[in-house]
């Protein structure tokens, strides 16, 4: 039974930066957030989730300005996108907003204020690398060279993806601005710092207060006790965000305005609907606030975060709720193996619903990694929610349509077996409360179990050839049409939709605050297939379709060119069809003087030479190289290194060291020829 007061509880999940489309990996938590959220309105209380894009930021500017668009036409497009899958998932948003909006500038540059008049900001000059010729700041994951452990080139500023080294920009060889290729300089300039040391012991209090789950706290603890650090919250020009109050030329980090941009989507929910706003931020509240998030952001939840909202007078969460990460197939998501899954490619091949079902199966309150397999994905599906769920109400309907006009019997045959299907509702919203989805999920199965062997003990098909057992047959499956209720009533949170058809069918709300009262004397609607089984080989044209996918989100509204998402290597076709890639003899080959990896190659593409700085010395000496051919990226734009332009690139393969081989191509081929 629901509490005769309901809750004021806020909702929100981690907000997904606007760079790319949506993946599984996103639906995972949107799908968690919306299952409690859900199971909270069933109960009867007033529970909003609210969520927005993560606006801001270099990689959006970048994406944005290599579309040849502004950062707010790039955001626009992917808002819609964003939400159009979102939706389709059935999350049910109150709001999903933007971090780039007027309520959050108001409540970033508001919490500023309120943090510099607590004596919370510093300023100092940091020394950072810059792009001489892009003329900004670079972060490191904007900074490549090669690998100071393993000598791999094009490895990013801090960590080796061939070696799993991690190392400071500093230490690359050669390093190069990701955006510009200039080598990058160092440079001073003055930045703006949250003092977080200074919440030391506030923090330590929080972090006992069993607001996070204790895996969450322990980690916390840790980097508590290794000594606070004081958060840089700011980013020079030019940069797509908030500009500081008083501070030209200097914005707020993303990461700054990104939390903030919860209350920001709540105070556009409550403008648009005037539901109150205030009452939600003040310290001891009687409202809740719980924030769903991946155990990669934990910091910014766990420390910064409620260091922040202490000190500008706000209250802190209830509660943050970190989950673990989503694989498939037992690894990390791979676009290679086609397990790199859109969310709109999932649903090009298969029902929101399944995948929702297959979540709340697996998820628990732990922070332990979900892993999709996609062959326990099609068989628990099939098995539990079309083969035992959707079972019960479809072995029942047709006996009722035919021999009873669709109406119930008016009595309840089994009034125990349905009062212990009942009863069971308060261990499974206990369940639901605790973000116990996959416990609550086994109790629903065993029910449906019940069920289904109560069904198959009475067998109406063999009493339905009996004129004499009508009144059975009509006992039988209304019990069955009963069970269904209850139990599509506990499943209402993860199969909205399901539901939906369920409560046609049933011509009732599946309320859980109703359920005390059976469905006697009660006429049905028509039946409808409610849920289908899901063909294994929608799920292998999923995977392929994802090996294929591009990485452009579907335009929804406006339509924008292709843009290159920073979490995936992968490019667009049109990006590769830009490559021209040709035969070029090597006509010569020379040292490079002070740089130890380099070969100077002159290149004839048959009607004209190219000189390409290429990074194989330790491969190749220059003498072996004459007269052969090789292929090369004809149409590179020309880039200045330290040692000199370089006119191309070579291609070669291999794990770099001795073992790096020039694509070399086989008698016939002439240079100037395009690969195709
Ligand atoms: O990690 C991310 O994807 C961030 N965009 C999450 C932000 S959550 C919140 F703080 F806004
Ligand atoms: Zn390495």
């Amino acid at each position: 039974m629901a509490p005769t007061s309901p809750r004021k509880i806020l909702v929100t999940s981690a907000l997904p930066y606007a760079n790319a489309p949506l993946h599984l990996g996103h639906m995972l938590e949107q799908v968690q957030t919306d299952i409690w959220v859900r199971f909270q309105k069933s109960r009867g209380h007033d529970c909003l989730y609210v969520c927005a894009d993560d606006a801001h930021g270099t990689a959006i500017m970048l994406a944005a300005e290599k579309q040849g668009i502004t950062p707010e036409q790039h955001i626009a497009t992917i808002h819609a996108n964003h939400l159009r899958d979102s939706e389709r998932f059935g999350i049910d948003f109150a709001n999903f907003h933007s971090t780039h909006s007027e309520e959050n500038r108001y409540w970033s540059e508001e919490i500023y204020r309120r943090l510099k008049s607590n004596g919370h900001i510093a300023s100092r000059a940091i020394t950072q690398a810059f792009d001489p010729e892009k003329k900004l700041f670079l972060a490191d994951r904007f900074i490549k060279g090669t690998c100071p452990h393993c000598k791999t080139p094009d490895q990013y500023g801090d960590n080796c993806e061939a070696c799993g080294a991690t190392y400071t920009p500093a230490e690359l060889i050669d390093p190069v601005s990701a955006i510009s290729g200039a080598t990058p300089v160092e440079k001073d300039s003055i930045h703006f710092f949250f003092r977080l040391p200074e919440f030391e012991s506030m923090l330590r209090q929080w972090l006992d207060s069993d607001t996070l789950q204790p895996q969450v706290a322990n980690k916390l603890r840790e980097w508590t006790e290794a000594g606070l650090q004081e958060w840089d919250i700011s980013r020079d020009a030019p940069y797509f965000g908030f500009e500081i109050p008083g501070e030209p030329g200097k914005y707020f980090y993303v990461w700054l305005d990104a939390p903030i941009g919860y209350i920001a989507s709540f105070q556009n929910y409550c403008a648009r609907t005037g539901h109150p706003f205030e009452a939600y931020w003040q310290p001891g509240s009687d409202t809740e606030l719980y924030h769903f998030i991946g155990k990669d952001i934990i910091n910014f939840h766990g420390l910064f975060w409620p260091a922040m909202l202490h000190s500008a007078g706000l209250r802190t969460p209830t509660a943050v709720f970190a989950h673990g990460f989503l694989t498939v197939n037992g690894t990390k998501m791979s676009k290679s193996r086609g397990t790199f899954i859109n969310a709109d490619t999932y649903l090009e091949h298969l029902d929101a619903e399944y995948l929702r079902y297959y979540f709340a199966a697996k998820l628990s309150a732990a922070v332990d990694d979900i892993d999709l397999n996609l062959e326990d994905f099609v068989q628990r599906v099939n098995s539990d929610v079309v083969g035992k769920i959707v079972n019960i109400a479809s072995r029942c309907a047709g006996f009722l349509a035919k021999g009873f006009g669709n109406r119930l019997s008016p009595e309840c045959a089994e009034p125990r077996l349905l009062e212990e299907f009942i009863a069971s509702g308060d261990a499974i919203a206990s369940l639901y409360e605790q973000r116990e989805f996959n416990k609550a999920m086994r109790e629903v199965v065993a029910l449906a179990d019940r069920a289904n062997q109560y069904i198959d003990e009475k067998k109406p098909w063999l009493l339905a050839k009996d004129e004499s057992c009508s009144a059975e047959v009509h006992a039988v499956c209304s019990v069955g049409v009963n069970l269904f209720r209850v139990l599509m009533t506990y499943l209402k949170p993860v199969l909205p939709a399901m539901a939906g058809k369920a409560e046609s069918f049933l011509n009732c709300r599946l309320d859980w605050t109703e359920l005390q009262a059976a469905l006697l004397d009660h006429q049905l609607g028509t039946f409808e297939p409610l849920l289908t089984r899901i063909d294994s080989k929608q799920v292998a044209a999923m995977v392929e379709a994802s090996k294929q996918a591009s990485p452009t989100p579907a335009p929804v509204a406006p339509v924008a060119p292709a843009a290159k998402p920073d979490m995936d290597n992968t490019i667009a076709f049109e990006d590769f069809a830009k490559v021209d890639l040709r035969i070029a003899e090597i006509v010569a080959a020379e040292l490079v003087d002070g740089a130890d990896k380099l070969l100077r190659l002159t290149l004839s593409l048959g009607d004209s030479e190219k000189q390409v700085l290429a990074g194989i010395r330790s491969a190749y000496q220059p003498a072996d190289l004459v007269g052969k051919l090789t292929v090369m990226v004809a149409n590179l734009a020309p880039r200045k290194m330290r040692f000199g332009v370089s006119e191309g690139m070579v291609l070669a393969a291999g794990p770099g060291g001795k073992d790096l081989f020039l694509l070399e191509p086989h008698a016939g081929a002439r240079a100037g020829m395009q690969v195709k």
